[in-house]
């Protein structure tokens, strides 16, 4: 049995704070000379929950990742720096990292609002979670108080709020599925895969049963345990634009009962957030959600949940060939813990109602963990989400989430019999506004860092 450090890992890693509703994700900068992060860490340090349920209030809770400049920042030594991994060193803008991601056209990183070249160094995401509006309001105040105070710059800030039971802004139920972490002391669902805390944690078994690579100090501290490696990416969602497309394309045309159901083929779970290979033809309602479900026999095809619809390409289970077993074990090499939630006003009503611009700024603050960038979460964007070949099929990527590559659009084939409906030229209805990839340390590598920091404030020349 894996016993997890849970007293030194980031709470961020093993919970989701569902019980806190309301986010505020914090960017920072301490570019400026006279500025003081170690100052500053040595103090936010005492404050950063860990996965342990300590004595601390339950009502807000704090958690702190860096970008690769801000550990330089921070002070490390150049083998330091280097001992991370490549993606976080070229960070997610790096052209080679936007090749690898489909990160081109409208999502290129020159467009962003964060992240991206022309918006100014982020060093720090402070993440910070509170029970209620005014709560929030006051530990961001607190916080970012603190920060401006020793000459830090706030870049960016995004606020997240999860509405029970969370839909997305499209109008599904999301944070449906989510691997179980071995080790981690939230109860296992049923319909959750045990995957090894390695594939997470930094200094635990993964799935090759093979340690991941750590990060490591010149004075031999191991940097990396009982750390993660964070993905932040803001998508925004065009809602109306999203169910426009789907009452257009309905058969019959307009017809709202049959645009939520071409919506559900593309995502491959129903509104309600009940999967389509189980419930084909109708939305059962709320509870079959957790429901397990399997591709390679149940569909095989895809004439019940569409060969590419979002939740087959994000984990396509035992579908992949060559065997239902090599698949899941394959995939299980590529999971993701999600822990993103919705920002900007809710979208509601009718497919009608939905299709109406109002103008709102909306999306998904999506954040994933992993222990391999490049394994994980870029694996499954590129190999699986924006992969034209996925499952046998020829010219489409992910329906949701793809960037349209040309003027044609996107394509999106839904197999039935006697014959397959294919939709051609989808516009594209997730943009992507910015983001990073983040070093999540534990609490004893934040002691570590705080202390790095400090030596070199107190370097600085006067
Ligand atoms: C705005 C963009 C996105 C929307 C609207 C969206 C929506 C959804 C919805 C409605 C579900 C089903 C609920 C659930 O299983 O929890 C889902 C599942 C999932 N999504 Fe996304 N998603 C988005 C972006 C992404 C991205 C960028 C990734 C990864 C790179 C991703 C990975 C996943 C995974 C791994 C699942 C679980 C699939 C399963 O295990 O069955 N999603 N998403």
């Amino acid at each position: 049995m894996t016993q997890l450090e849970l007293s030194d890992i980031q709470g961020i890693v093993l919970f989701g704070y569902g019980s806190l509703p309301h986010a505020r994700w914090v960017h920072v900068s301490f570019e400026n000379d006279e500025s003081e992060p170690g100052t500053w860490l040595s103090e936010l340090r005492h404050e950063v929950h860990a996965s342990a349920r300590g004595k601390r209030r339950q009502e807000e809770r704090i958690n702190v990742a860096f970008t690769h400049t801000g550990l330089a920042r921070l002070g490390l030594a150049e083998s330091e720096l280097a001992s991370f991994p490549r993606e976080l060193q070229q960070g997610m803008s790096d052209q080679l990292r936007s090749h690898v991601l489909g990160d081109v056209d409208e999502n290129d990183p020159k467009a962003w609002e964060l992240g991206g070249p022309s918006n100014g160094p982020i060093h720090a995401l402070v993440m910070l979670y509170a029970k209620n509006v005014d709560a929030i309001a006051a530990l961001r105040d607190r916080v970012v108080g603190r920060i401006a105070a020793l000459g830090g710059v706030v870049v960016h800030e995004d606020s997240g709020e999860l509405r029970d039971p969370l839909h997305e802004p499209f109008g599904f139920r999301d944070g449906i599925t989510q691997p179980h972490v071995t080790g981690s002391p939230r109860p296992r669902d049923p319909h959750e895969d045990e995957v090894p805390a390695g594939e997470f944690v930094l200094g635990y078994r993964n799935a090759y049963d093979e340690f991941p690579p750590s990060p490591q100090g010149t004075d031999g501290f191991d940097i990396g345990s009982n750390g993660s490696y964070l993905v932040y990416r803001k998508l925004q969602q065009d809602t109306a634009g999203f169910w426009q497309c789907m009452l257009d394309r309905a058969r019959p045309n307009g017809d709202a009962k049959a645009a939520t159901k071409l919506a559900s083929s593309l995502v491959g779970r129903w509104p309600s957030g009940a999967p389509l290979v189980n419930y084909p033809d109708h939305d059962p309602g709320p509870g079959a959600e957790k429901e397990a479900f399997a591709f390679h026999d149940a569909d095989p095809a895809g004439t019940k949940c569409p060969l590419g619809a979002h939740i087959r390409r994000a984990n396509p289970r035992d579908m992949l060939a060559p065997s239902a077993n090599e698949s899941r074990r394959a995939v299980g090499r590529h999971r993701l813990l999600r822990r993103g939630r919705p920002y900007g006003p809710i979208s509601k009503g009718t497919p009608a109602q939905r299709a109406t611009p109002d103008g709102a700024d909306r999306g998904l603050v999506f954040i994933a963990l992993n222990a391999s960038f490049r394994r994980q979460f870029e694996f499954v964007q590129q190999t699986w989400l924006n992969n034209p070949k996925f499952a046998g099929l020829y010219d489409e990527r992910d329906p949701i989430t793809a960037s349209v590559m040309d003027e044609r659009g996107q394509h999106f084939s839904i197999p039935s019999v006697p014959v397959r409906r294919r939709l051609a030229c989808l516009p594209q209805f997730v943009t992507l506004r910015g983001g990073g990839y983040f070093f999540v340390p534990s609490l004893r590598a934040l002691a570590w860092l705080a202390s790095r920091a400090t030596k070199r404030d107190a370097a600085r020349p006067p």
